[in-house]
């Protein structure tokens, strides 16, 4: 996936913009090292040069400023303070990033030898080599039409739209003009907001009340002005109402955001490459220091091997966010199907996975025996006719770069007015395939996935006319194609069709990540699912396809994680709009406990294979708005109560210092077993012996209520909660109960397959539930258990 993502942001730029950006990219050290002082040897500095990178510094707070009365200067001199003074042989290192709010520390660009020598300072905590992040999005075909956000019409009423709330966009940045950035019936910023705009001229408004760059480099070349994610992102989370919009003929309605009257600030920390976890924390700092109230963040590392949480930038900022009240949505990554392959895993964090939605935008392949396969692609063009084309199998001649269709693999064959079949999996975006099945004189393309993909399927901006199908539908055509002499097919471009009988959306795309967590097995992962395939949103430009055909449009069609995560921000605005007292955890539990867990016939929630998805791929379920506002009782989580928790991680008393920036020592604080954390979910790692866990729920539904205890308990294990039922009598009211987990046979229900598929790593696990039942509400908790 990795590569994909790679491939597809490449296709999002005419060429030779990209072009210019690796030059610029390449040559910039260059012009760097022509400015260094000509005293300084070319060979010696060449070696400097080549071993430099940003390290983010972590640090004690000062000791002689209070934690919040500490001034900008006294900061800034207690970090100048690690560096290494200039000799004649080095050069002074920058700073690259100063880290006022979330973390203590900074960047710098620093050689290992001077790192070494900073380790021996008081005070000194940690340094981490910087490492790079991905943006989450998998596929970016192009426009379409417009429908209201599901779960839009049950929800306005009760949220005033997101009103006064703040939302933090760490992302790409932001193109202003798009009119889903206006301000109609959106108030002036609260006088809370301390930010501002870097935009040109007079762009920020009520809406978008601020914009910055968090991207170490030249200012005058890095401006908040973006390229197309970041735009996607943020329309998604809080874009206005734009009427009428319609795009291609094929839709025509409102778009609009999940929190249409919410403010929206922008920091710009990732380019078209990626992202920097420097930047990325500076950009998480600000937003603190400016007075958000949300912070969306699609964006994930590249790798997804294990990271504590005192090494994960991402984990450590969000933590400092949700210190102060803010609450921090992020992506749970697009490398799914496998187990384990989740990012985001810090129980602090919004973890947010990905599921259908029931608009397909219709491209039926039939064949010459008149059997129909229904796929999708947003390129409906009018003018293709539904004429029979010879029907052939780009992999017919036994190569399997043909078979994918890759660059150049279809030069010797003879595909000349034919409909090409072929296979998702190669190295190349399904777009791209388009382009060599064009380039190569094809008229038509189906693309069929590979096994592992499931029924998952994508509407892209093709090319060519063409659609993308299932993987069973795949195999079926290529048996008509070896049981025929003449095969032939067509492609019937149908359309938007919305709410199809034979939909099971919600469902899990093959791309979302799943659990269990690697670095805290005791907390489950994701948190939810939210829409992330095929999303319709705000995009600054005419991309490069609707260019070539004069089309101009101003959205876009995007699909990953990264289209999840800015729908449950949004929602996230809405509840805090609506609960302004609520916190982060609150906040969190609310969207958990009421998530819908059956599909729109009332059936389990499936995955890409149309297997009922499990816990790690759907954590607490699908995102049910309208019931999170109003959920019952609520899960709290207070900003002290995750330290007992980290030291329950066995994390030293230095690591635990760097994310929650205090002076802790973990011998004196009674640790917690990681699934003790007050959570709306239940994480057990079970052995031979019984475990006990303790929950405490708050009362915000109606003061006088009765709640009883109904659980799903799966074989082998035995569930005993105490009490079996809940009385309250005021609003705010906790109440503590108990759950004890006791091995009875190792009878279980699935496997957890890694990524690696050693099978060394694989591991038996069973899943349940419980529910606490009013009159009124129903308050579920997903359980799952990993035989140890
Ligand atoms: C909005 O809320 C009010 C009061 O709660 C209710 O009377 C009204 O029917 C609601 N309107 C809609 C459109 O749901
Ligand atoms: C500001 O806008 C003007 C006019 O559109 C443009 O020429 C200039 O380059 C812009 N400056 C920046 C920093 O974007
Ligand atoms: C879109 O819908 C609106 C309202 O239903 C209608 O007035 C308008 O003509 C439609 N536009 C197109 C292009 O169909
Ligand atoms: C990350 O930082 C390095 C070193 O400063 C820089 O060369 C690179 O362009 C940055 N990458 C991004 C995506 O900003
Ligand atoms: C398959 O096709 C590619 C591209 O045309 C070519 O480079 C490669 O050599 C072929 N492989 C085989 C085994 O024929
Ligand atoms: C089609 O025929 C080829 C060659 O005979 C065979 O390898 C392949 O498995 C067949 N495919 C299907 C789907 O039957
Ligand atoms: C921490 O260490 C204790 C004692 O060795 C052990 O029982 C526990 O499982 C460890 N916890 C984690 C999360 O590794």
């Amino acid at each position: 996936m990795e590569n994909t993502q790679h491939k597809v942001l490449e296709i999002m730029f005419p060429l030779g913009l990209l072009l210019l950006l690796l030059l610029l990219l390449k040559f910039s050290p260059a012009i760097a090292n022509e400015q260094e002082p000509a005293a300084v040897g070319l060979r010696n500095m060449d070696d400097e040069q080549s071993s430099l990178q940003t390290y983010i510094v972590f640090t004690k707070k000062p000791e002689a400023a209070g934690a919040n009365s500490l001034q900008h200067e006294d900061l800034n001199a207690w970090y100048q303070s690690f560096l290494p003074t200039a000799t004649s042989s080095n050069h002074q290192p920058q700073i690259v990033h100063t880290y006022r709010n979330v973390v203590t520390g900074f960047a710098a660009r620093l050689t290992p030898e001077q790192v070494k020598a900073m380790e021996g300072k008081e005070g000194f905590l940690s340094a981490q080599a910087e490492r790079m992040l991905a943006l989450q999005t998998t596929h970016t075909p192009y426009f379409l039409g417009l429908t209201k956000n599901r779960g839009w019409e049950l929800w306005k009423n009760e949220s005033n739209y997101g009103k006064g709330v703040i939302i933090g966009v760490v992302d790409t940045g932001i193109w202003p003009d798009h009119p889903s950035f206006g301000d109609e019936g959106v108030p002036p910023a609260p006088d809370k907001w301390k930010g501002k705009c870097e935009l040109n001229g007079t762009v920020c408004n009520n809406k978008l009340i601020g914009a910055r760059n968090c991207i170490h480099g030249d200012a005058n070349t890095l401006s908040p002005y973006e390229v197309g994610h970041g735009t996607h992102t943020s329309s998604t989370a809080a874009g206005n109402f734009v009427k009428d919009a319609n795009a291609y003929g094929n839709a025509n309605g409102t778009a609009v955001g999940m929190a249409p009257h919410a403010h929206l600030a922008i920091y710009k920390v990732c380019s078209i490459e990626g992202c920097n976890s420097s930047d990325m924390l500076a950009g998480l700092d600000a937003a603190v220091e400016d007075g958000v109230d949300v912070i969306s963040m699609s964006i994930v590392y590249y790798h997804n091997d294990y990271i504590p949480f005192h090494e994960d930038a991402i984990a450590l900022g969000a933590f400092g966010a949700t210190q102060k009240g803010i609450l921090v949505s992020c992506s749970a990554g697009n490398i799914g199907p496998e187990h384990k392959t989740l990012s985001n895993e810090a129980p602090w964090i919004l973890t947010v996975g990905a599921s259908t939605i029931d608009r397909t935008i219709k491209a039926t392949a039939r064949l010459r025996n008149g059997a129909e396969f229904g796929g999708e692609s947003v390129y409906q063009p009018k003018d293709f006719l539904p004429v029979l084309l010879p029907l052939i199998y780009a992999g017919s001649n036994g190569n399997r770069s043909s078979a994918f269709c890759k660059d150049g693999s279809l030069r010797n064959m003879d595909v000349k007015g034919k409909i090409v079949l072929c296979e998702t999996g190669g190295p190349v975006s399904i777009i791209a395939q388009g382009y060599e099945v064009r380039s190569a004189g094809g008229s038509a393309m189906i693309v069929i996935n590979r096994k592992q993909d499931g029924y998952t399927t994508l509407a892209e901006d093709h090319v060519l006319p063409a659609t993308h199908l299932d993987y069973a539908s795949g195999l079926k055509i290529k048996a008509y194609i070896n049981s025929t002499q003449n095969p032939k097919a067509t492609i019937l471009f149908r359309g938007t069709v919305i709410g199809e009988s034979s939909s099971v959306a919600p469902a899990v795309p093959f791309f979302s990540s799943r659990g269990p967590s690697k670095a805290s097995p005791g907390i489950l992962k994701p948190d939810i699912i939210g829409p992330g395939v095929s999303i319709l949103a705000a995009y600054p430009f005419p991309t490069d396809s609707n260019i070539a055909r004069k089309k101009t449009s101003m959205f876009n069609i995007l699909s990953g994680t990264s289209m999840s995560c800015p729908h449950l921000s949004g929602i996230a605005a809405l509840l805090k709009s609506s609960h302004p007292y609520w916190s982060p955890a609150a906040i969190k539990s609310a969207i958990m406990t009421t998530a819908d867990v059956v599909n729109h016939h009332g059936k389990p929630i499936v995955d890409e294979k149309r297997s009922p998805a499990d816990v790690f791929a759907i954590g607490a379920g699908h995102v049910n708005p309208s019931k999170a506002n109003n959920p019952g009782l609520i899960y709290d989580i207070q900003p002290d109560d995750y330290i007992p928790y980290l030291c329950g991680l066995n994390y030293t008393d230095k690591q635990v210092e760097i994310i929650t920036q205090r002076t802790i020592k973990c011998s004196k604080v009674e640790s917690i077993a990681e699934t003790q954390l007050n959570y709306p979910s239940f994480s057990v790692v079970l052995g031979s012996e019984s475990l006990s866990f303790t929950r405490t729920v708050t009362n915000v539904g109606e003061a006088k209520s009765t709640y009883n205890l109904e659980k799903f308990v799966p074989p082998g294990i035995g569930i005993i909660v105490r009490p079996e039922q809940i009385v309250f009598s005021e609003v705010n009211q906790k109440a503590t109960y108990t759950v004890e987990f006791i091995p009875h046979s190792h009878k279980q229900i699935g496997e957890i397959n890694p990524q690696s598929h050693t099978g060394k790593d694989s591991k038996r696990y069973a899943e349940g539930y419980l529910r606490w039942v009013s009159d009124k509400y129903s308050v579920r908790s997903p359980i799952s258990i990993i035989f140890a």
